[in-house]
This record gives structure tokens, C-alpha cells and sequence, in this order.
């Protein structure tokens, strides 16, 4: 197998792949009411021209992809998609995060064709706030697809993030489905990523702060030996059958470990979360770049990386607004 390096010698091994920004949610800590200023379909990439840039970058020696937006069922024929990028050579492992609206079939689709996890995004258990926080009343059709997922036997996550005066009271209850669940529950700081839709203020519920509060019902808390990539510190309560994870999002205290790069619907390549904009590779590949231009493109930015979320940051030009996880892809 390959190994691809960036400039701080961190191995490069994971694609996120955002195929739409568009959503049928509208979660106040991603983006405005109203949605995003959507790009029309020629300035997402289609399908072809992602599978394209998937398979150059796991020749290259990227072999794990997760597909995100936005929601990406909103985008039609996911599913075909998906199968494709399965079937690249170099690709292993294929997962998605979704917010969990999409029809029960959905389901059983990616179990046959062997997804490797499923990232729900769910920050409460109580239907009255998921409705406040997302501004739709959908809380029944994602609990019911959590509980298929489970039913299925697929590996499931839950990202849940935390906000002050908005869902802290759920944490317990949350860590208290890994006692009976075979479920990562994993507790996201809130980041400065929301389109405008809200003012960013400092936040209280560090990783620290949020790990401290559970401890205080869980002191049997037991750390875990985290995978050497892994974006979350994980804990499990005992024997319990699922764990608890917080991820330090903001506080980005992982990034001397960062495997992954991010393509956005737009067919921009981001080296960090943080990272304003991106080259555009859909520009690149529509002005008749062939396979090795591609190639040599991405190494040149693999050789640019910055070192962290926090120089990355710096390099953002004042003033300019912080984009939303949709168009980032989450
Ligand atoms: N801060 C932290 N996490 C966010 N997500 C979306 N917006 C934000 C934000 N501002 C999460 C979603 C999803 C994941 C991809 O990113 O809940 O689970
Ligand atoms: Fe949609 Fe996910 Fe953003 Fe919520 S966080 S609006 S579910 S893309």
C-alpha cells in the first residue's frame, strides 16, 4: 500500500467527501434559517468528477472515505454513488454521516454493500429540543433510524454537539444509551462553523469541561486506547457495551495526528477544518487536467499543510465570515 505525508510527516489516509450542502434540517449551529446561498448543480461536482478524485487520492494512498454534507440523501442516486466508491481498488473503508431522516431502506442498501460505520448527527433525546435546535419536528424518524442501525449490526456512532443552555441537559442521558447500546456516543465542542446563523461566543463546554461533568455521574469512567488518528478521546462506563467520546473540535488538540483532507461539494481541496476556502480542484479538472496534473496538485498541497487548526486560523483574512459545516462538509 501507499503512504502519503504532508510536510510535518503526518500520514494522509482519510477523505471526507461532502456531496451536497443542501439539507432538510436546519440546526442553528450550522447554518441560518433560511439555508445557505445554495450553488446551483455546474458548480457542485458531479458524481463522475468526484469518483475521479476519489480514485486518484486512493492511488495515492487514501484508503478510508467518509461521504457528509450538508445531509447527503438530499443529494438523488446517493446510493449508486456510494457503491462505486466501495468498488475503487484502493478504497477499504467507505462510512457516512448522516442526520439520520433518510428512508429505512437506506439502511439495509448499506449494510449489503458493507459500509464500514455510520455517523448519526443527534444532540438530544428529547424530541421538544431536537425540534428547537433543528428547527424541524423530525426527532421520531431519527430515533427510529437509530434503532435500525442497531438492529442491522452497523458499527454507529452518535455526534452530538454540546451547547451551553441549549442540550447539556442531555449528556447523561446520551452516555446512558452506551450502557445498553452498543453505540460510540461522542460529544462535539461546538465550532465556529454555523453560515452566519448565530453570534460565536468562547465556549464553556470544552472537552474538558464536558468530560468533567460526566465523570461526576460516571466516576467508573475507564479511558480507552485511542486509534493513533482517532478525532475523539473515547472512555467506556465498565462493561458497558457502547463508549463515550468527547472531541476537541475547537481546542484542536489532535491535530498533530491529522490524517484527513476534505473535499467540498464544490470540489474544493481543504488541508484543515479550518482552512479559508480551498484550491479548487473542479476548476483544475474542467480546464482538462489530466490524472497526473491531479496528482501532482494534490501532493503540492499535501506539501503545504499547515500545522494546525490554529495557523490555519491566522491565515483566514480578517473579517471574513466563517463558513457553515455544510459547505465544508461537516
Ligand atoms: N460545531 C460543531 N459541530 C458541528 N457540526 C455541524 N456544525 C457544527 C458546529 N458549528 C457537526 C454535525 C455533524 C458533524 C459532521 O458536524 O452535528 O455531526
Ligand atoms: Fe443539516 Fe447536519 Fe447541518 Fe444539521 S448539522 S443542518 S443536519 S448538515
Amino acid at each position: 500500500m501507499n503512504l502519503l505525508y504532508d510536510n510535518h510527516s503526518r500520514p494522509l489516509r482519510y477523505l471526507r467527501l461532502g456531496v451536497t450542502e443542501r439539507c432538510n434540517l436546519r440546526c442553528f449551529y450550522c447554518m441560518p434559517e433560511e439555508g445557505l446561498p445554495w450553488q446551483n448543480k455546474e458548480q457542485i461536482l458531479s458524481y463522475e468528477e468526484m469518483l475521479r478524485l476519489t480514485r486518484i487520492l486512493s492511488e495515492m494512498g487514501i484508503d478510508k472515505v467518509r461521504i457528509t454534507g450538508g445531509e447527503p440523501f438530499v443529494r438523488k442516486d446517493l446510493l449508486p454513488f456510494m457503491q462505486k466508491v466501495i468498488d475503487l481498488p484502493c478504497v477499504n473503508k467507505l462510512s457516512i454521516t448522516t442526520n439520520g431522516t433518510a428512508p429505512l431502506s437506506t439502511i439495509t442498501e448499506m449494510k449489503r454493500m458493507g459500509i464500514h460505520a455510520v455517523n448519526l448527527s443527534l444532540d438530544t433525546l428529547d424530541p421538544k429540543r431536537f425540534a428547537k435546535i433543528t428547527r424541524r419536528d423530525e426527532f421520531d424518524k431519527v430515533w427510529a433510524y437509530y434503532q435500525e442501525l442497531l438492529n442491522q449490526g452497523i458499527t454507529t456512532k452518535i455526534n452530538a454537539v454540546v451547547m451551553e443552555n441549549q442540550n447539556v441537559d442531555d449528556i447523561l442521558g446520551l452516555c446512558q444509551l452506551t450502557l445498553k447500546d452498543k453505540v460510540s456516543v461522542r460529544f462535539i465542542e461546538e465550532m465556529p462553523f454555523n453560515g452566519g446563523s448565530k453570534a460565536y461566543q468562547a465556549i464553556r463546554w470544552n472537552y474538558k469541561y464536558i468530560l468533567g461533568h460526566i465523570q461526576k455521574t460516571f466516576p467508573q469512567l475507564t479511558k480507552m486506547v485511542d486509534h493513533s488518528s482517532s478525532t475523539s478521546y473515547n472512555y467506556r462506563v465498565a462493561d458497558a457495551p457502547g463508549t463515550i467520546g468527547v472531541i476537541p473540535a475547537y481546542s484542536r488538540s489532535i491535530c498533530a495526528t491529522c490524517d484527513r483532507i476534505r473535499l467540498t461539494p464544490k470540489g474544493e481541496l481543504k488541508t484543515c477544518l479550518y482552512q479559508n476556502g480551498g484550491f479548487s480542484m473542479r476548476d483544475f479538472m474542467r480546464e482538462g487536467a489530466s490524472d497526473e496534473n491531479i496528482k501532482d496538485k494534490f501532493l503540492f498541497l499535501f506539501g503545504r499543510r499547515t500545522r494546525n487548526g490554529f495557523e490555519s486560523e491566522k491565515q483566514k483574512d480578517s473579517g471574513s465570515a466563517f463558513e457553515s459545516m455544510a459547505t465544508i462538509g461537516g
